[in-house]
């Protein structure tokens, strides 16, 4: 971007442009955007090393740039973040109001404080009592983890830069102000300024910085995008309230892959890491009942094994419905197309619902497989064998695809209690295998593997 030139976001959904407009492009809104503030352009005029040298030099004078990362010592959250805490960077975790941000942050501060004493805890949404109680429920010195109820973002950074801590956490953006901007906190521009400032902090001093940010209706953190360039990984917090567990997600990560997952369950003394997600994931399963099947995709970088529902009804609508929970609705598409062509099985004048159980998302092609043999049981009324789990893409021709490291995904399932896995012929062929393999090369072969009618 040429210096100078001035850009425009909107204030209401953290879209940027670069010219003036009445309405947002983006969303809409009309005589919402603004002139994007200062700090943005100053930080990219400084130096990426802070150090104010700017002769350059050859690229293998430089170091390597890995600073050591830190280990959080809380279930997976050291995946999740791409192999440990990463020093000077800038870590957003995000999620729904009451879902455990607060206290996934104090449990984090809580044992890094216990492995050399020095964490931040900053606080502009409770105050130094309410915390109090939550750490003492969490116990593991928790209540020994220095504490500051501020919104000032300057003030933060003077308290920090004070006490040097390696790790800095601030709940919540939302509630933060900086004094070099304009209008209320959690509005765009103060959540930016905010974030900036806190970005600058943390790369000059080499401090680990989370900060929280509430996930708003749309799903998006403080408005889509604001936030998400501004920092270096973005987790995502999920789960539905009313059951226990909580998956961490990552969605964005310069510092590793996305789409790690980390499953934690939440007790009455805090957030308790899942050793075996894969459990937790199958464990209210029917017995028994069409239309259920068991995928093992890969999430992130490791093999999880996810329950995939369907049910078909007739439709009492001229267009029947297509509800997808957890599975793409282009992909539940195709393979409704699949199933007709192929299969012989219409659905055109049925209802057809899909969902992954637990709130999974299934990205992987893998999962075709499992989703297909949902539909074609639930269609046909036929069970599959409770203790199979199915992988394999499907083409459009009815053939099943291979799958990228079966042989990961078969130990997953084998260690979740599968007798059987269902997978490409090409995949079968891993020599020792601790579970029936059943190679699988045509869409048609599925109904062999559903039990008889009852
Ligand atoms: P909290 O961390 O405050 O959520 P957030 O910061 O995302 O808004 O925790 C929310 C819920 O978790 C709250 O309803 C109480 C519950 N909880 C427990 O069940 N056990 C605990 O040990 C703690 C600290 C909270
Ligand atoms: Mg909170």
């Amino acid at each position: 971007m040429a210096r100078g030139e001035t850009r425009f976001f909107c204030t209401s959904c953290g879209n940027e442009t670069l010219k003036w407009e009445g309405r947002c492009p983006a969303c809409g809104e009309w005589n919402a955007l603004a002139e994007a503030p200062e700090p943005d352009n100053a930080r990219e005029a400084e130096p990426a090393t802070g150090s104010g040298d700017c002769s350059p030099r050859p690229l293998s004078e430089a170091g390597r740039g890995e600073a050591p990362r830190r280990t959080a010592h809380l279930g997976e959250l050291d995946r999740v973040l791409g192999g440990g805490i990463v020093p000077g960077s800038l870590v957003l975790l995000g999620g729904a109001p009451g879902i455990g941000k607060s206290t996934l942050l104090l449990q984090l501060a809580a044992r890094l404080h216990a492995d050399d004493g020095d964490a931040l805890y900053v606080s502009g949404e409770e105050s130094a009592s309410q915390v109090r109680i939550r750490a003492e429920r969490l116990g593991t010195g928790a209540a020994d983890v220095p504490f500051l109820a501020e919104t000032d973002v300057d003030r933060i950074v003077d308290a920090a830069r004070r006490r040097e801590p390696s790790l800095l956490c601030v709940d919540s953006v939302q509630t933060l102000h900086s004094s070099r901007s304009d209008g209320a906190p959690g509005g765009v521009s103060q959540v930016r300024a905010c974030a900036a400032r806190l970005q600058t902090f943390a790369k000059e001093q080499g401090v680990a910085t989370f900060l929280v940010g509430h996930v708003t209706k749309e799903g998006g953190i403080a408005g889509p995008r604001t936030l998400e360039h501004a920092v270096d990984a973005v987790l995502r917090f999920e789960g539905q309230r009313t059951l226990e567990h909580r998956m961490l997600r990552a969605v964005k990560n310069r510092f590793g892959g996305v789409d790690e997952m980390a499953v934690f369950r939440m007790t009455s003394a805090g957030l308790d890491p899942v050793d075996h997600p894969s459990e937790v994931f199958l464990a209210d399963r029917p017995e028994g009942v069409s239309g259920s099947a068991v995928a093992v995709p890969l999430q992130g970088t490791r093999p999880l094994l996810a329950e995939v529902q369907a049910l078909t009804a007739p439709s009492r609508y001229a267009s029947p419905q297509r509800v997808s929970t957890g599975f793409p609705s282009r992909r539940l598409s195709l393979l409704l197309a699949v199933m007709e062509r192929r299969l012989g099985l219409a659905l055109g004048e049925d209802d057809v619902f899909v969902n992954v159980v637990g709130g999974l998302r299934l990205a992987d092609p893998a999962a075709d497989l499992a989703v297909l043999a949902a539909l074609v049981s639930a269609r046909t009324d036929r069970p599959l064998p409770p203790e199979l789990a199915l992988m394999g893409e499907v083409g459009l021709g009815g053939e099943v695809r291979g799958v990228a490291q079966a042989d990961r995904r078969i130990k997953e399932a084998a260690r979740s209690g599968m007798r059987a896995v269902a997978l490409p012929p090409s995949a079968a062929e891993t020599s020792d295998s601790p579970v029936e393999l059943c190679g699988v090369r045509r869409v048609s072969e599925l109904r062999e593997l559903l039990e008889e009618e009852p």
